[in-house]
């Protein structure tokens, strides 16, 4: 049995940065990475606009305290606000520190970080590295894990997180080369795991965004918070939904609809197209209802509305957001600076997950902890985002709270003993986990009742949701779980069979997506990303609470717990 002080289960940023702060601390701890993809390839270079911090090199009446406001006030005020006082006050050093680590910021002439206006924050702080600043950061935490002697298991996927009499103790991985099975245990795991995006049929993230830890720590009886916050991005490229960044509207980009008319003034005429993004996409949904949308001809009563840079000019559209010009010319045969970008929202982060408490140690009710296990970044719900993120705070939540839970995991392991784990068992079940897919006879495509399961989550739970239209959702969704049980693998091969991770990642995604309808039909109240027509206002006196929903195959039970409320009282939300 393979064996390691810690083991971690991702390889974006915040598993990159704890394992590096566990080097750091204690260079004599044994540290591994698993990943699916290899590290460099996971969904954290994909980040674009940036990352924030009051650093005040642009703008010096900046502070951390307006920072915190601006995330509890872009949270719809369901953020845990110690969380919020940690993530803000400890960004300009964790920023600095990642400049000392050799990450290429953007600079001012001066030769001082660059920071850029982004939505929902008040001040210019968001630091980038033009629009690949994910690219530039994860690089740098990548190297420095070779540096500090982290092993990295890549393009293994891990099945299950050994968890027994409230201790993690382990996982279960399976190598995608050559479907051969390993048990590790550990004194500690971590997942960092990353979103879901997958679990919708238009999304920003990559084909590994599939939900996997979180649908795992499920199975393993933990709680899933906040599930029904999913972050819908104003704009996603039309049709394939990745991410223009909103990077394009700090730096000046126009939100137009088929009647040329700039429409975020009459949704947030304070802010703009630098709106959050609950607002921002709601109100393009609005427009695209109201038959103000514009479709591939250029007429009204289309899919999408327009992204328009052309004012900025070539030489800003080429230095500031070179990366999203390739994208749209690239994949829509659009060249931004002479015409505008098709763009509707697209499912992009999720704001729920894995929670934990400040120290990254994953809750298993509302008032214990898992022994030996934590969780940072997008697969924990922490909780710094509430019921919506604001721009360039994902990358900050992933490096602040991985460097947390990396060193409060560095002090846990001290003294700690290896459990004992039984291989033979744990083997023997992902053995006949997987033979048994190989075997089924079905009648269905993994890709086929996939599709229809991401097809029915964005139809019944996307920017808009009623009780009705969930409920029914909920039906279908039940329904399409069934055909689990009927799908076919054509490969029935080990070596490279991605069919085999398929239907454990559409496993995943059909976890996640009922516990996300679940919570969703069960907050009868709007707040952030969760907008009910239903029930179209916040209601503080029942749902100033977390969602806390705990799975198992005969059904989702909910139950609900308080805000962390330290600095500022719930105020009417208006940009
Ligand atoms: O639009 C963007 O560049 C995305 C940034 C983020 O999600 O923080």
């Amino acid at each position: 049995m393979l064996q390691h002080d810690v083991i971690i289960v991702g390889g974006g940023l915040a598993g990159c940065r704890a394992a590096v702060e566990i080097a750091r601390i204690d260079p004599s701890l044994n540290v591994a990475i698993v990943a699916k993809t290899h590290p460099i390839r996971s969904h954290s270079v994909a980040a674009q606009g940036g990352i924030a911090a009051s650093l005040k090199n642009v703008d010096s009446h900046d502070s951390w305290e307006a920072h915190a406001f601006d995330t509890v006030k872009g949270s719809d005020y369901l953020a845990d606000q110690d969380a919020v006082e940690i993530l803000t006050r400890e960004a300009p050093d964790v920023i600095i520190d990642l400049e000392h680590m050799g990450v290429l910021f953007s600079r001012l002439p001066d030769g001082r970080i660059a920071q850029r206006p982004f939505g929902g924050h008040s001040h210019e702080r968001t630091c980038y590295a033009a629009d690949k600043t994910g690219h530039a950061i994860l690089h740098e935490l990548v190297n420095n894990l070779r540096r500090n002697g982290v092993q990295v298991y890549e393009e293994w996927y891990v099945m299950r997180l050994i968890l027994e009499d409230g201790q993690a103790k382990g996982i279960v991985m399976y190598h995608i080369l050559d479907g051969k099975l390993e048990v590790v245990r550990a004194k500690a795991v971590m997942f960092a795991t990353g979103g879901y995006g997958r679990v919708f049929n238009t999304t920003s993230n990559d084909f590994a965004s599939t939900g996997d830890g979180l649908a795992m720590s499920a199975v393993a009886g933990i709680p899933l918070e906040d599930m029904e916050f999913v972050q819908f991005h104003p704009t996603g490229l039309y049709p394939v939904g990745v991410l223009i960044s909103e990077a394009v509207r700090g730096e000046g980009a126009y939100l137009i609809n088929s009647q040329g008319d700039r429409f975020m003034t009459n949704y947030a005429p304070s802010r703009m197209e630098l709106a959050p993004r609950d607002i921002t996409s709601r109100a393009i949904a609005r427009e695209l209802r109201a038959g103000r949308g514009i479709d591939l001809q250029g007429n009204a009563g289309g899919p999408f509305v327009y992204l328009d840079l052309r004012h900025m000019g070539r030489e800003k559209i080429m230095s500031r957001v070179p990366f999203c010009w390739e994208e749209a010319h690239r994949l829509a045969g659009v060249d931004a600076v002479e015409q505008p970008i098709p763009v509707r929202p697209t499912a992009h982060y999720s704001m729920g997950g894995i929670p934990v408490n400040t120290d990254g140690r994953v809750r298993s009710s509302n008032s214990s902890l898992v022994d030996a296990f934590f969780a940072a970044g997008e697969s924990a719900c922490v909780s710094v985002h509430g019921a919506n993120r604001l721009g360039s705070n994902s990358l900050l939540e992933c490096v602040v709270y991985g460097k947390r839970t990396g060193a409060s995991i560095a002090n846990f392991v001290q003294n700690r003993k290896l459990p004992e784990v039984d291989e033979q068992f744990y083997l023997t079940q992902a053995r006949n986990q997987i033979q048994g897919l190989l075997d089924q006879q079905g009648e269905y495509r993994i890709n086929q009742v996939c599709q229809a399961f991401q097809d029915c989550m964005s139809q019944y739970c996307g920017v808009f949701r009623t009780e009705e239209l969930m409920n029914e959702g909920l039906n279908k969704l039940q329904e399409l779980q069934q055909q689990f049980s009927q799908i076919y693998l054509d490969d029935r091969g080990s070596l490279w069979n991605t069919e085999i991770i398929e239907a454990l990642e559409l496993r995943s995604i059909m976890i996640v997506g009922q516990t996300i309808l679940t919570s969703a039909i069960n907050r009868q109240e709007s707040r952030g990303a969760h907008f009910r027509e239903d029930y179209p206002q916040r209601d503080d006196s029942k749902f100033g609470q977390h969602t806390m929903a705990y799975y198992s195959p005969a059904g989702i039970d909910l139950d609900y717990l308080p805000v962390t409320m330290t600095m500022f009282e719930p105020q009417e939300r208006k940009y």
